[in-house]
């Protein structure tokens, strides 16, 4: 069966897309790669349903889309990880695959990702693409939500847009957790998550459209008293995050789920603590960081 992409949710048909007539456990064409790029393009999240994919594949299908990032960004010490540097551990697990005390500071750390954002916008370059597998999902709950920037940005009055066009925003982790009363970091860490620079408008380098370039690691505005800063990043955020910009990903095992930071924020819905829940998380760097890309 050959490759095929159509919308997926017919509320949103334009932002999140399925597509079927591709077996992901094996080597992709450059042909079949340049559909998927041309599908994110047109959506912004892509949905493969039925794929069960091991890391291995999972990082060589990444690999069609750019340079691989490294799970830089997680809380866990190198002796806790469970997967390889590679991929990014969504899941509630020890390494010998019980469930994370209720208090762990791995566990309350990831409850940020619950909070919207895009992916690793407290990176220098950020990311492009995350891809997100299933591998155990619990019982109930746990969805993942998308936001569509670039509806954000078009549904903005010509005033708004002007007067946030050209803003800098500095994101960091420490922000995003900070908002969550997770304030305990190590020297280090503070260190390794240091404020970087985003844009808080991008235009994508392929369709030339403008989006919202928002993330709860966003803690402040370049120029602006901080808050003022938080408290625009805040309106900004409740206006993108409306429910006609979201679709929700109710997962099955052994979905794939792709979506495009540089367009979308994203955030995970509660699921009951003590079951397990397992996703892999590739990410694909972008080519720059926002201040170097074209305007
Ligand atoms: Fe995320």
């Amino acid at each position: 069966m050959a490759l095929s992409i159509g919308p997926a949710d017919p509320a949103r048909p334009d932002f999140v897309g399925e597509v079927t007539g591709i077996d992901l456990r094996r080597e992709i064409t450059a042909g079949e790669a340049a559909a998927i790029e041309d599908g994110m393009d047109r959506y912004a999240v892509l949905v493969f349903r039925g794929q069960p994919i091991d890391d291995a594949q999972q990082i060589a299908f990444t690999r069609h889309f750019g340079p691989l990032e490294m799970a830089t960004g997680d809380i866990a010490r190198a002796d806790q990880r469970r997967l390889a540097m590679e991929v990014n551990d969504i899941s509630n697990l020890e390494r010998d695959g019980t469930v994370l005390a209720r208090d762990d500071r791995r566990r309350l750390f990831a409850l940020g990702n619950m909070l919207w954002h895009s992916d690793s916008s407290f990176k220098p370059t950020p990311a492009k693409y995350s891809l997100l597998s299933a591998r155990v999902i619990p019982g109930s709950g746990g969805n993942t939500e998308f936001a569509d920037m670039r509806a954000a940005w078009d549904a903005l009055d010509a005033e708004m847009q002007a007067m946030v066009r050209d803003l800098v925003c500095e994101h960091t982790q420490i922000h995003s957790r900070g908002t969550l009363g997770f304030t305990e970091f190590t020297d280090e860490e503070r260190a390794r998550w240091a404020p970087v620079p985003q844009r808080l408008v991008r235009r994508h380098p392929r369709t030339g459209r403008l989006s919202l370039f928002l993330s709860a690691h966003a803690g402040g505005i370049r120029g602006w008293p901080r808050p003022e800063a938080l408290m625009l990043l805040r309106d900004l955020t409740e206006h993108a995050t409306q429910r006609r910009f979201v679709h929700a990903h109710v997962w099955r095992p052994h979905d794939l789920v792709m979506w495009d930071n540089r367009v979308t924020m994203h955030r995970a819905r509660r699921a009951p603590p003590d079951q397990v829940r397992d996703l892999h998380r590739t990410t694909v760097a972008d080519s720059a960081p926002t201040l170097e890309q074209a305007a």
